[in-house]
């Protein structure tokens, strides 16, 4: 008997915790190896997760779950023992990035399409088998003069729909992941035009899942938070990022959803943090608002480790740090004096 979604996704939503992507693809994993002069091997990118997942006091204490990718899911750390039960231990719930990317939409001039639902059933199947019990799809939406369009905008919405019926079909808890990016080929864009065009993919991301039968009470959200583009020469306080993020999610999430989880978008490991802290701080939030990072969580551990053997401690103690900054962010309890001690 399969355990039921809501109560996955309850342990996904923790209190004070919150989720690591580690699912970078091989392209994004080699860019990201590529800034510490690393050569992307399956053992470096072996070596390199299993530092994170035996990083036993962020994983046990601030990580309720972690994003895998094919390759991770199975894979053995270096003594034998697979990736995953390496995770299990901890009591981080193992999740799997699904989506085959985001290509060229046809017919639509510098919008994007995730693909990956054909033989998504078989494959979450598998999935299950190997211990994952939620799962991620990303769509893509990138903002410029004439762009999104609400051909890709329901292109996308309705590709995540379907995702999440198979994936809850499977006994699967959906990530359901529309990016708005704040750092695209423009990305010049204000924070208020982020605003109107998160409403508008959010909007339209939870017409698609109500016509799809998808259960709001089974699925967790993975959303942008409303921010100015990186190039935008205004950029934003951040009480009024945390402030817009909200007052977008409160117009668009229904309160059945369980948790909300940002992705970080390219924002500084500090922005993303104090954002979150902010937007716990104020209270009265009908959902749990965490954090399932990929960069912000992860850049200084990159970096402190080199790829070298001997820093392995040293990274991860700086990831160690990133997650209990992040953990007390989903407490809306961070301070700037919490981040430099400690640092
Ligand atoms: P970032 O936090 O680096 O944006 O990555 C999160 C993620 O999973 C994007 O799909």
């Amino acid at each position: 008997m399969s355990e039921r979604l809501e109560d996955i996704a309850a342990a996904m939503m923790r209190d004070g915790q919150g989720i690591l992507a580690a699912d970078e693809s091989s392209g994004t994993i080699k860019k990201r190896f590529d800034t510490i002069g690393l050569t992307s091997t399956e053992d470096a990118r072996r070596d390199y997760r299993e530092l994170l997942f035996r990083s036993t006091e962020a994983m046990t204490d601030y990580i309720s779950g972690v994003i895998l990718y094919d390759e991770t899911i199975r894979q053995k750390a270096a003594d034998g023992t697979p990736l995953v039960d390496l995770l299990k231990a901890t009591g981080s719930v193992p999740g799997i990035k699904v989506d085959m990317g985001a290509k060229p939409m046809a017919l639509a001039p510098g919008e994007k399409v995730t693909e990956g639902l054909d033989g998504l059933r078989e494959r979450l199947n598998e999935y299950y088998g190997l211990g994952a019990r939620f799962a991620k799809w990303r769509a893509v939406i990138d903002i410029s003069a004439t762009t999104p369009t609400y051909n890709a905008l329901k292109a996308n919405a309705h590709a995540l729909a379907r995702y999440a019926a198979l994936c809850q079909e499977a006994g699967i808890v959906p990530i359901v992941e529309p990016e708005v990016i704040m750092d695209g080929p423009d990305a010049d864009h204000t924070i208020d035009r982020c605003y109107d065009v998160t409403e508008w993919a959010l909007k339209t991301v939870f017409e698609e899942l109500y016509v799809a039968n998808v259960s709001l009470e089974g699925m967790i959200l993975k959303p942008n938070m409303v921010i100015a583009g990186q190039k935008c020469p205004t950029q934003a306080s951040a009480e009024e990022v945390a402030e817009k993020t909200v007052k977008c999610l409160k117009a668009c999430v229904p309160s059945a959803v369980p948790g909300i989880a940002f992705l970080s978008g390219g924002q500084s490991d500090e922005d993303a943090t104090k954002h979150l802290s902010l937007m716990n701080a104020m209270g009265g939030l009908p959902w749990k608002l965490t954090f399932s990072y990929g960069r912000a969580l992860q850049a200084a551990a990159i970096k402190a480790w080199g790829g070298k053997p001997e820093n392995v401690a040293a990274a991860q103690r700086a990831f160690t740090h990133r997650a209990r900054m992040n953990s007390l962010a989903a407490l809306g309890t961070w301070s700037a004096d919490e981040e430099r001690k400690a640092a």
